[in-house]
């Protein structure tokens, strides 16, 4: 059974107990191969979506039959020790870290694809999730959760540091970036766009496939594509579930006028300069 409770790694929070300094310390020299695909994210941005779609995509018959596994296992995060010799090519990697805390070969080679949300969707999705989390600490009060968000004192820190770090690098990697609501608003757009970056074209009959098994409505009856019917050491899901409500603008069901005001503010501070606009609702 696992405790609750953060590390900070080179200033970033991780959990203590899942992620292992020693191991952490050699990620930046694992080698990257010319067809690693990385789907990088905060948490609660979509990460779960994404791995099951890259399921779909690249190793669909490991979701079914005999092999069964969970998109997490087929689409494993880089920053949890495993050996990765034996993963079928192309290897498909999730991670919340970052850029210098990933191998650094993915400057040269490999495939990105960050995903963002916008964060007040986010801190409702985390907060709701800590509940969920037995590796995370419980959360009573929704402001106090908010204030530890907007500080960065939460797991993987600032939703401000994460995005601006990986927007401004773009460039240094070969890497798509699009967002959680762009994905929610035109599901099938997003996944030919995903395709084409990754230079994998389907028929249409196989998008379409794809497309259905990655609504959130087939997601959340998938055991494969959620985390509370496999682990449930992890996963206390009688308090709730990974696809929970998979909706944009959940954020006002949460937040108060003067706490939406108060974020906005800090909000345009810290994203200042920055080229990057969310769908809010
Ligand atoms: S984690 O813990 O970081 O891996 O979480 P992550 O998967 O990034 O985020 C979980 C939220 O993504 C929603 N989700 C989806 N939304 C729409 N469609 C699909 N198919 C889908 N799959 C996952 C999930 O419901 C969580 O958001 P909330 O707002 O809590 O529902």
């Amino acid at each position: 059974k696992f405790k609750p409770g953060l590390l900070s790694y080179k200033g970033l929070n991780l959990i203590r107990n899942v992620h292992k300094e020693s191991y952490l310390d050699s990620l930046p020299e694992i080698e990257i191969r010319d067809s690693d695909i990385f789907v990088i994210t905060y948490p609660k941005s979509g990460t779960t979506w994404m791995q099951y779609v890259l399921a779909l995509m690249f190793h669909s018959d490991e979701l079914e039959g005999d092999h069964n596994k969970h998109a997490m296992r087929i689409v494993p995060w880089i920053e949890v020790e495993m050996d990765h010799s034996t993963t079928r090519l192309p290897r498909l990697f999730a991670s919340h870290l970052l850029p210098s805390l990933l191998p650094q070969g993915l400057r040269k080679r490999g495939k990105i694809i960050y995903f963002a949300r916008n964060p007040k969707d986010v801190a409702v999705s985390f907060y709701h999730f800590h509940n969920v989390s037995r590796l995370l600490e419980d959360k009573e009060d929704f402001n106090t959760f908010l204030e530890e968000f907007v500080e960065g004192n939460v797991f993987v820190s600032s939703w401000f540091d994460h995005v601006k770090d990986w927007y401004s690098q773009m460039d240094n990697f070969d890497m798509l970036f699009f967002t959680y609501e762009e994905m929610k608003k035109d599901l099938k757009r997003t996944i030919v766009k995903v395709s084409t970056f990754l230079k994998k074209s389907f028929d249409e009959e196989t998008l379409n496939m794809i497309v259905e098994k990655s609504s959130f409505s087939n997601m959340q009856l998938t055991p494969n594509a959620n985390l509370d019917t496999v682990s449930p050491d992890l996963f206390d899901s009688s308090k709730g579930r990974m696809l929970r409500k998979g909706k944009v603008g959940d954020w006002k069901t949460m937040f108060t006028v003067a706490q939406s005001e108060k974020f906005d503010k800090i909000y345009k501070e810290k994203m200042k300069g920055l080229p990057l606009e969310f769908v809010w609702d």
